[in-house]
């Protein structure tokens, strides 16, 4: 029977398979973050990260090949009662986009927050970030009236 394509495969949603990341992923992740950030990060360091247990890392599989990953963080404040959430890395390989890789990602990081504790997840991304801002009203993120603050340190 032949192979089946990752384009067929792909029109099959249920053919996307989101996983935590392991340290067998360390290379691909290395890879992609070079690809969506820019910055260069060794696989040792991505294995002492994953070690750490601090960031949830999610990796989308579409049969053997890794094509994309996304990272939730939280935390805890005296100030409320559940731990706060937030994704701070959403990522899909361009030859992969637009066929739901990116709402399954974020779905199972929001699964993850939520046996964390986690009862509000925040995002940040640019205001005219079209894919991002679509996938993210889609799954019911409402914009914030918020200003945003940075200072290099
Ligand atoms: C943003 C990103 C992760 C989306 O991944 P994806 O796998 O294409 O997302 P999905 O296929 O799950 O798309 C879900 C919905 O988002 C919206 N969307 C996705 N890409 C879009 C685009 N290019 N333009 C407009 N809407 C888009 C659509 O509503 C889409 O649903 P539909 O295809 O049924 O219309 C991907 O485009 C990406 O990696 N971009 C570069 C990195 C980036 O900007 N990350 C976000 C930083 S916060």
């Amino acid at each position: 029977m032949p192979k089946t394509s990752a384009k067929d495969a792909l029109d099959d949603p249920t053919s996307v398979e989101v996983r935590m990341a392991d340290k067998h992923d360390a290379d691909e992740l290395s890879a992609m973050n070079y690809e969506f950030n820019g910055v260069t990060v060794t696989s040792q360091h991505i294995l002492d990260a994953l070690a750490t247990g601090q960031e949830i890392v999610a990796i989308a599989m579409v049969n053997d090949s890794v094509v994309g990953f996304a990272c939730g963080q939280f935390h805890r404040s005296f100030c409320y009662n559940s731990p706060s959430g937030e994704i701070t890395e959403m990522y899909v390989r361009a030859a992969y986009r637009r066929r739901g890789v990116g709402s399954a990602l974020l779905v199972f990081l929001e699964r993850e927050l939520r046996k964390r504790g986690v009862t509000g997840v925040r995002i940040l991304t640019d205001q005219d970030n079209e894919a991002a801002l679509g996938l993210y009203f889609g799954l019911d993120y409402l914009e914030k009236d918020e200003t945003v603050l940075a200072k290099e340190l």
